[in-house]
């Protein structure tokens, strides 16, 4: 009987000479590669900047919530009434976590950082889950609905629970934003409080999708092997935890808190290119024009500012981002004034990144139902820079 190998050995004679004049094109960082396709959003260099299905950014942060967003993105139109009070319903439904997840929150060391408790917090919401191993398009939904909903609560509990704060419990009279608001600062129903909440929803909606980016391409690839939504989205977390991407925002409030006064911004990122250091929260791999987000946000940033009547944040900001355009040439994206915004509201900047999470889980979770029902593995190539071809040295024979 021939071996596998023999019969490998074989084949390989008999096969005809590999092609060496069609090499794949090599791009670095796959810069300016089209590595798939997506209705979900285009990239419109114009006023709209992105637009989600078809509509421009620019209207869906000023007339829309997050909810409606989240249907859009998952479902493929905006909800009529009857749809969206449903969605909130079955969100409101799905506002608890199952028993193994919250002992997880509950015996996690105080000092984890919040993105390392979602990365392992979505696998084992995966482990929980009924739908767990089936891949259908219906079966997709009902998860990403779950997630949408657990999620920012494994956020807020185990926060709570890391800072002693008395438990609390989502409220039925809250939408999904206010909720996420109250639980992180125990505030609600005052003028501030309520502004807090829109600039919060305004910025889960500009944070929801954005076609090909780092983490969205991860949870991609894991899925296009058939495996299941929540291992993308495991992927996916992990991926957005670096500071080249989404914890770009923490990063940025560091920055701020650095900084301290506006009087000191101008030599500190002056200092700071000048030693070659990157400034969080300048620079996009597509939107080398400037982020059509980033200027709703700042306005809600500097709207913000008035209304509590703080407007150190909000300086500081304007100084760095005139002398990153002096210097660099370079713009702020989305995550530059949004931890602005943040820092006004009083939310600890190790949960900013989280809560990016807990937008852009709509925008992954339907690239994942996307990719799925229309999969092609995606597995692409390498160019090799190793050595060349040489004759292997048996082990005695080694220096
Ligand atoms: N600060 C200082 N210089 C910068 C910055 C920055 N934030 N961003 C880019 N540059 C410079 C680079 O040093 C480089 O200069 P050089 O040509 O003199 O070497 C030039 O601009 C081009 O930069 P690249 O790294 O080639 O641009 P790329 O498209 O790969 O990077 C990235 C995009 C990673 C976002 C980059 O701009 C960056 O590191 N920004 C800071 C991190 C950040 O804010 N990330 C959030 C991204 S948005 C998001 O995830 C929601």
């Amino acid at each position: 009987m021939s071996s596998g190998i023999g019969n490998f050995t074989r084949r390989m004679m008999t096969m005809p000479p590999v092609e060496t004049t069609k090499t794949p094109t090599y791009n670095p960082g796959l810069e300016g590669v089209l590595a798939g396709e997506s209705a979900l959003c285009q990239v419109d260099e114009g006023e709209a900047g992105l637009r989600y299905r078809g509509y421009a950014i620019t209207d869906l942060a000023d007339k829309s919530t997050f909810e409606e967003v989240a249907y859009l993105l998952l479902f493929g139109r905006l909800p009529a009434r009857k749809e969206l009070e449903e969605f909130s319903t079955q969100l409101t439904a799905n506002w608890t976590l199952p028993g193994p997840v919250e002992s997880f929150v509950g015996v996690v060391p105080p000092k984890v950082h919040p993105m390392d408790i979602l990365r392992t917090g979505a696998s084992l919401l995966g482990m929980t889950d009924p739908d767990s191993a089936d891949n259908s398009h219906e079966a997709n939904l009902r998860k990403s609905v779950r997630l949408l909903a657990q999620v920012p609560l494994m956020i807020t509990t185990s926060y709570r629970f890391a800072n002693a704060k008395r438990h609390l419990l989502p409220r039925k009279d809250l939408t999904f934003t206010e909720n996420l608001l109250y639980l992180l600062t125990d505030r609600h129903g005052d003028r501030a409080t309520e502004a807090m909440a829109r600039v919060l929803d305004v910025s889960l909606i500009l944070y929801a999708e954005h076609e090909f980016n780092a983490s969205t391409f991860a949870a991609r690839v894991t899925a296009s092997t058939m495996t299941d939504l929540h291992s993308a989205i495991t992927a996916a977390v992990g991926t957005l935890k670096g500071p080249l991407h989404g914890g770009a925002n923490e990063a940025v409030a560091a920055m701020f808190l650095e900084i301290q006064t506006p009087d000191r911004a101008e030599e500190w990122v002056k200092n700071a290119l000048a030693a070659k250091q990157r400034v969080m929260g300048f620079g996009h791999r597509v939107l080398k024009q400037g982020d059509a987000r980033s200027a709703i946000v700042q306005r809600q940033a500097q709207e913000l500012s008035g209304i509590c009547s703080n407007p150190r944040w909000y300086e500081i900001a304007t100084i760095i981002d005139r002398v990153m355009h002096q210097e660099k040439g370079l713009y702020p994206n989305l995550d530059f004034y949004t931890a602005v915004a943040y820092l006004l509201m009083g939310i600890p900047r190790q949960l900013y990144t989280p809560l990016f999470v807990c937008s852009r889980m709509a925008g992954w979770c339907a690239h994942v139902i996307e990719q799925q029902d229309h999969n092609r593995l995606i597995s692409p190539r390498a160019r090799y820079t190793g050595p060349p071809p040489r004759a292997y040295v048996p082990i005695d024979r080694r220096t």
